[in-house]
């Protein structure tokens, strides 16, 4: 359970008692004045405690001490000398930023290359490849690799609406829907894959296939509810066969590596294995949101992909601070945790790329996207917000010839 809504339902009960209680003491008579007190109490005294829930703290920045090795190679070269994909989400400009460009060799368009960016807005079917154009050819001018992410994204459609499919579909009778959606799903493959034949040669073809309660059920997406599981199959075949020269992923949230999606997403790659459908790896995405799952089960996980013949790569990595905040340095707990995982992933050879889901603490869609779930500190990338190496950097350069 998330740590704030812990906090929450501790401070919720607590109030429900006080404000109970304070209600049958003032409606005793001997006892009214007390219960009054009690009630202004209570009233007072909840906000203060939610507040103090949500309010940031710091840590201290121990690694502004830290020193690097004396070395001429940039990280980034040390990184392709270890024949390891090590990426970031990046916009034209972060790309480059000498900072940037001296640590990655691997990009990810954020949300450029999603449904909702390529398309013209409200108009399902219509495409506008210029921002993501503008991305992917930097980023390939660079020498950058390029991670294609995503094609097929139910939660874009029904969490985001972006676009909002299920409003789309309901323009049309009820027995069309499904092949509408069919073909819409088949034209984005084609038009995307087609676009960017030569330049992206890997992609995310399906995202996050299961429900995020761990539940091991497929989250009700709008592709699920018109073509069932069926669904991961189609864009998959359809991927490969518009394009056989790229790796296709599958992408997938976990909040552990035991649990019943970890197990459901391993059986569903192997029923694709068996029934010859064309898939080359899995993306572990590892938001390390609530809870941080021991490492030897990530990497016993990994491994049993690898064994399947599946590539794997870590494909949007973030842990945020707050989990490491009982340690004494946090800041030194967190990149130990990173460095932990690209040992794993260096030490098998089907493990070929580490994505952060960003690179300075300065822009971090948790602290966007989710703050009343995740409060800061957040702070989970490899620079801080001053753009100052954080202490995986060194750790990094340090362990890498
Ligand atoms: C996120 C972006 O970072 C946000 O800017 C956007 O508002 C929502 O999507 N899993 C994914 C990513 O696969 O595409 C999501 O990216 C983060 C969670």
């Amino acid at each position: 359970m998330p740590t704030v809504v812990f906090y929450l339902l501790i401070i919720f009960a607590i109030f429900i008692a006080l404000f109970v209680s304070s209600i049958v003491l003032i409606i005793i008579k001997k006892t009214k004045k007390i219960g009054f007190y009690t009630l202004l109490f209570t009233i007072i005294i909840t906000p203060i405690a939610v507040l103090l829930v949500f309010m940031p703290r710091s840590y201290t920045p121990t690694y502004l001490e830290l020193s690097l090795p004396d070395s001429t190679k940039t990280l980034r070269q040390k990184l392709d000398s270890a024949g390891l994909y090590f990426g970031s989400i990046a916009t034209v400009t972060d790309m480059k930023l000498p900072r940037f460009a001296n640590t990655f060799n691997s990009i990810t368009p954020e949300n450029a290359l999603k449904m909702s960016d390529l398309m013209k807005k409200d108009r399902i079917g219509e495409y506008d490849f210029s921002q993501a154009d503008s991305i992917v050819n930097t980023a390939l001018s660079l020498g950058y690799r390029v991670r294609g992410h995503v094609l097929v994204w139910g939660h874009l459609s029904d969490k985001y609406k972006l676009p909002d499919l299920d409003e789309y579909l309901n323009k049309f009778p009820t027995n069309e829907r499904k092949e509408i959606l069919t073909k819409l799903m088949y034209k984005h493959i084609d038009t995307v894959l087609h676009h960017f034949r030569g330049k992206i040669k890997i992609w995310d073809v399906v995202n996050e296939p299961f429900d995020y309660s761990n539940n091991g059920n497929y989250f009700q997406s709008v592709y699920y509810r018109y073509l069932g599981e069926e669904y991961i199959y189609m864009a998959f075949k359809r991927a490969y066969a518009k394009d056989s020269t790229i790796k296709l992923y599958l992408n997938e949230q976990l909040g552990d590596y035991t649990g019943k999606n970890a197990q459901n997403l391993i059986i569903l790659v192997k029923k694709m294995k068996e029934q010859g459908v064309p898939i080359h790896g899995v993306g572990i995405q590892s938001h390390i949101l609530f809870h941080i799952p021991p490492i030897e089960e990530l990497k016993a996980y990994i491994t049993q992909i690898t064994e399947l013949g599946l590539e794997v790569e870590i494909t949007e990595l973030d842990a945020r601070l707050r989990l490491f905040g009982t340690y004494k340095d946090p800041y030194m707990a967190q990149a130990q945790y990173y460095n932990e995982i690209i040992d794993i992933c260096r030490n098998n050879p089907l493990c070929t790329g580490i994505t952060f889901w960003g690179y300075t603490d300065k822009h971090c869609w948790i602290d966007r996207d989710m703050k009343y779930i995740c409060p800061k500190p957040n702070e989970p990338y490899l620079f801080d917000a001053h753009l100052r190496p954080k202490p995986l950097y060194y750790i990094l350069h340090k362990k890498l010839p």
